[in-house]
């Protein structure tokens, strides 16, 4: 049997070349290896409710699960689905709440960083990982395909398995942590010491997958190199490197050879390049979009039966807990 993948996103922000490149990418890349299941997940997005605006969030969710299809995953091999569609995910989490010690969560380093400085934080905030591990141990995933920073988070969705299964009995297929594919990490384009990020200030910071074409030339044009003139691999700059790395990502070509066809020539020829392969690779995925959203009774109908077919598993899964631990 192949191995069950989970992932998601969440429909806040943008979605820009980092998720691509980092993520969907690689979701495609594997769709007929795996068994896949890829979510939106809106319930996550309330974690931060002044960031919320209800229209657009239920828009926003059609668009990420529309770009998705649009990006190369084949609705009909891979279930592409909203997570507030499946009640499971809400229910679960409850009962892995309680079954979670508070200080596993308080020592989460996104956690940390989100509450910072901040004066009243939302419990939601806090629960973030739980809510996240409900969604992959609903599933009995075995892989889940995610960026560096998100690792701290599976591995305590393992703890959590792991618990449950030694107070309840054996209950949810622990999940492997996965190192994801080094040159996967896009750096932001104004400061490339930050990861690209969507919720990131400023024009220049990201290239937005529906981004137009004057947009996302004036960001790669504008990105911050360094202050010599030329090419000089020698010494290249963060800022640099990351430019280096999104062309290698869709060119496949050998950071080596880049660089010495590269050396001594002023950047706008490095950032050209990378301007015109982002244009190859998103102007055809902005047309599907673009169709995809003209359809929309087409697109919930998609995300209706994909729903119907993971809220089958999900509901599985579901009736194992309510067992174990005695409720329903
Ligand atoms: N927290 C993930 C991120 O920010 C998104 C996410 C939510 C997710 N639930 C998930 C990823 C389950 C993988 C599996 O990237």
């Amino acid at each position: 049997m192949s191995k069950r993948v989970f992932s998601g996103i969440q429909p806040t922000g943008t979605l820009h070349l980092g998720n691509y490149l980092g993520a969907i990418r690689q979701w495609v890349a594997h769709q007929d290896e795996r068994d896949n299941i890829f979510c939106v997940v809106d319930l996550h997005a309330l974690t931060v409710p002044e960031a919320v605006d209800p229209g657009a969030l239920r828009a926003k969710s059609r668009e990420v699960a529309a770009l998705y299809i649009a990006s190369g995953i084949d609705p009909e091999r891979s279930a592409i689905f909203i997570q507030s569609h499946v009640r499971q995910h809400s229910e679960l989490t409850w009962v892995l709440n309680c079954t979670t010690p508070l200080g596993w969560l308080e020592r989460m380093t996104q956690f940390k960083t989100k509450a910072e400085g901040r004066e009243s934080v939302g419990m939601g905030l806090l629960d973030y990982p739980v809510l996240m591990a409900a969604d992959i141990l609903l599933y009995d995933t075995e892989i889940v395909p995610v960026g560096a920073d998100q690792k701290q988070h599976i591995e305590l969705a393992r703890d959590m398995a792991v618990r449950f299964n030694n107070l309840f009995g054996e209950t949810f297929v622990v999940p492997e942590v996965t190192i994801p594919p080094a040159g996967a990490r896009v750096m932001g384009f104004d400061d490339a010491t930050q990861k690209m990020s969507k919720s990131a200030k400023g024009s220049g910071h990201a290239v937005g997958l529906l981004d137009g074409a004057k947009q996302i030339k004036k960001t790669i044009m504008g990105a911050k190199t360094d202050l010599d003139l030329e090419f000089r691999p020698e010494h290249a700059s963060a800022g640099v490197l990351n430019l280096m790395g999104v062309l290698q990502a869709f060119t496949g070509e050998p950071l080596d050879a880049m660089a010495a066809r590269f050396e001594g020539t002023g950047y706008g020829y490095l950032k050209g390049e990378v301007y015109e392969a982002t244009m190859e690779a998103l102007t055809p995925i902005q047309a599907r979009h673009k169709e995809l959203m003209g359809d929309p009774a087409e697109l919930d109908l998609v995300l209706a039966r994909a729903a119907e077919r993971v809220g089958a598993i999900a509901e599985g899964t579901m009736a194992r807990v309510r067992k174990a631990v005695g409720i329903g």
